[in-house]
């Protein structure tokens, strides 16, 4: 018997890192998962690697008919949502100094305005006592240089998960956000720019130096949190953020 038996899921920002490791993590565990991403050709990669049924519709979270298209494929496809895996999202690292009004729009239009819509607009298909998990980041509380914007984006998922609990109380759905530190995918080796190999390690040993476990988390590891929150063995967690940060947010 698997933990999600029987479940609908939608995970966002699903054909790469930890949305995909989600995505197969669930699928496994018996759920049904529809998944997102704007780039097709990894979508449909994705979407084959997970199997078990499950089903690609492309999609921008900051777009909001890109958000009812989709709603419209699930409402289709499987007439609810059980698991809502709100996880798309990115930044870029740019000091204050630098920062565009494009850097700003770009990652307040993924991170805030998209994770807000992706979840108002499902829940005429969220079932009552639904589990919604947002996907924040260590960077919400902690400082990271050139890092200002995204962290205040996040910033904004732990309070929206604050006062949606209270909004969605009586239907009994619960709001999580699930914290990684930094993990192993392909959008943190992409933060950074340099070119060179060496470069490039110096980057994830500076990351790895961070973390009281001494190494960067894999996106199986965040899957793993990411099951208990939409499990039923989380069915008291409420407005909590789970940290799967090897640490790195708590000293
Ligand atoms: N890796 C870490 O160290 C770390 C740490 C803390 C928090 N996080 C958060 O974890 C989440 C997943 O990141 P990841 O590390 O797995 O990175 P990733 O490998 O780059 O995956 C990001 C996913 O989000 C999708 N996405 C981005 N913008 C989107 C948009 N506007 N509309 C729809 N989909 C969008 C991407 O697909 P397309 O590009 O095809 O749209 C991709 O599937 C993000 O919210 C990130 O901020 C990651």
């Amino acid at each position: 018997m698997g933990r999600l038996d029987n479940k609908i899921a939608v995970i966002t920002g699903a054909n790469s890192g930890i949305g995909l490791a989600s995505a197969k993590r669930f699928a496994q565990e018996g759920a049904r998962v529809f998944m997102t991403g704007r780039r097709q050709r990894e979508l449909d990669a994705a979407v084959a690697e997970v199997g078990n049924g499950a089903r690609g519709v492309r999609g921008d979270i900051a777009n909001l008919g890109d958000l009812d298209r989709l709603y419209d494929v699930v409402r289709n496809e499987a007439g609810r949502i059980d698991v809502l895996f709100a996880n798309a999202g990115g930044g870029r690292f740019a000091s204050l100094s630098e920062i565009t009004e494009e850097d700003y729009d770009s990652t307040f239009a993924t991170n805030v305005k998209g994770t807000l819509f992706t979840v108002q607009k499902a829940l005429p298909l969220l079932v009552d006592g639904a589990s919604v998990i947002l996907t924040g980041s260590t960077a919400a509380s902690t400082g990271s240089p050139a890092f200002s914007v995204y962290g205040a984006s996040k910033a904004a998922i732990r309070s929206f998960a604050r006062g949606w609990i209270l909004d969605l109380a009586p239907r009994r759905i619960r709001v999580n956000v699930l914290v990684p530190g930094p993990t192993s995918t392909p959008g943190l080796h992409g933060l950074s720019l340099s070119p060179t190999a060496e470069a490039k390690q110096a980057f994830v040993t500076a990351m790895e130096a961070q973390v009281p476990l001494g190494r960067m988390g894999t996106p199986d590891e965040t899957a793993a949190a990411a099951l208990f929150l939409a499990s039923d063995e989380s069915s008291f967690v409420n407005g909590s953020e789970l940290f799967a940060d090897g640490g790195q947010a708590q000293i």
